[in-house]
């Protein structure tokens, strides 16, 4: 039994215990007290625009389908036939008048309604046909033309839940006033590691960006990009955020001239990114205008805007395995060759094969590999760095520190002991960050 979510994660002093990357019984907890009370990315509503055009994902470990409905709204099902729980839905997206189990035919409308059942006369009185309706998940909402949904109702309104983290996400997601759109295809690919080790690693880690990420910087970059020299000086400017509802963000403001990322990127997108920044400092100002950055909201939504805007969902399917989902995202009104630009050079550094994603994927399935040492497993993992630094954020609510630190780490795993090791809701708050000394221990 779980009985000291606190000892599991310690975020006063910054360590966790290996047991959380890997242990079936904090899955499966996690499948309840996480995924069942929290909000959870679907998709974004342009990709929903007539009736009937559904995607099918994950909320956690349930097949679900949004669909969009006669009267304009999106709802949300779980995919699992009423009769004996087969997906009535096997596509990824597409668009569909009703959606048929396929094995033995009962046939559901867009309203998730039990609308046809083959040989229904055998059945007699023993079907509750009004009763018998796909499992509808209860909320459904968006900010930024992103969908979400949550099975709790007892989850504060999606607006409030994002808190201040909306003034990051707009950040990426608002730059401009047609908003973002993303593009055709989504790819997944599975990695060999816990869905924590890359949703941590976006609410917090700049600080692995100086080494896993080295060798790209150098390989594509036309200026000393990589050098430890221009990556601390990117570093000068900026600041990570967390939240008490575990989302973290980090972000880096380099002046355009001193970017990495503008270097890196080919000579199209680099003017097309120039040339808005005028109309993106008159909507958000200097400061968001800059923003490098990446974030997550807790727990398995990430978004990455460091010149290839991708967004990453992490989807938990088992202790030891994920399936990475990457969506590319791009202002709408920008030209069509931008966006296909974008596409491109997305595949070549946050693809599927993309040299950067290369780099993450192989550490964290090492690492995950790793924690199956018998002696390596009894060792705390450390996430230490920048403790006592944070200062909280003016508006309220969040915290904030310079961009190299793990405070959005020590917020994102604090939040998740807190769901893990309370019934209740919302659990209490637990976290004082303790000086540094007591850490060492
Ligand atoms: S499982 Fe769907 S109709 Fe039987
Ligand atoms: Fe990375």
């Amino acid at each position: 039994m779980i009985s000291n979510a606190e000892h599991l994660v310690d975020a006063a002093s910054g360590s966790y215990a290996p047991r959380i990357l890997f242990d079936p019984e904090i899955y499966e907890l996690e499948m309840e007290r996480v995924f069942g009370r929290t909000w959870l990315f679907l998709c974004h509503e342009a990709q929903l625009k007539r009736t009937g055009d559904f995607i099918a994902t994950y909320m956690g470990s349930d097949p679900v389908i949004a669909m969009r409905q006669r009267d304009g709204t999106i709802r949300v099902y779980l995919n699992a036939c009423r009769h004996r729980g087969m997906k009535v839905c096997r596509a990824e997206f597409g668009n569909a008048r009703a959606f048929t189990c396929p094995y033995h035919g009962w046939s559901y409308g867009l309203d998730g309604k039990l609308i046809h059942v083959p040989h229904e006369e055998v059945f007699a009185e023993g079907l509750d046909k009004p009763g018998l309706g796909l499992v509808e998940v209860p909320r459904v909402e968006s900010v930024f033309g992103l969908v979400w949904a949550t099975f709790s109702s007892d989850v504060p309104s999606l607006e409030d839940y994002l808190g201040d983290a909306n003034y990051y996400l707009e950040a990426s997601f608002g730059r401009s006033e047609a908003g973002v759109e993303l593009l055709d295809g989504v790819s997944k690919w599975r990695v060999a590691s816990n869905w924590k080790l890359g949703a941590e690693q976006f609410s917090t880690d700049m600080y692995h960006v100086y080494t896993a990420h080295k060798s790209p910087y150098q390989a594509m970059g036309t200026k000393d990009t990589g050098s430890d020299e221009t990556l601390q000086s990117s570093s000068a400017g900026g600041g990570q955020f967390s939240s008490p509802h575990g989302h973290g963000f980090g972000w880096w403001e380099p002046e355009p001239e001193e970017s990495p990322d503008l270097d890196i990127m080919p000579a199209l997108l680099r003017e097309f990114f120039l040339d808005r920044r005028s109309d993106v400092v008159a909507r958000l100002g200097e400061s968001r205008a800059r923003m490098e950055s990446h974030g997550t909201i807790f727990p398995n939504f990430s978004w990455l805007y460091q010149g290839t805007p991708t967004i990453r969902v992490w989807q938990p399917k088992g202790p030891e395995e994920m399936e990475v989902e990457s969506h590319v995202f791009v202002d709408a009104d920008a030209p069509e060759e931008i966006k296909r630009a974008v596409s491109r050079f997305t595949v070549l550094t946050f693809g599927l094969a993309g040299l950067f994603e290369q780099d993450d994927g192989d550490i964290w399935s090492a690492i995950q590999r790793n924690l199956r040492g018998n002696q390596i497993r009894k060792n705390r993992l450390l996430n230490v760095m920048g403790l006592g630094e944070p200062r909280p954020q003016e508006n309220g609510g969040g915290r904030l520190t310079g961009v190299v630190s793990e405070m959005g780490s020590r917020g994102y795993m604090h939040r998740w002991a807190q769901l893990i090791g309370s019934q209740d809701y919302p659990p209490a708050d637990l976290l004082v960050e303790r000086p540094i000394r007591s850490a060492a221990r």
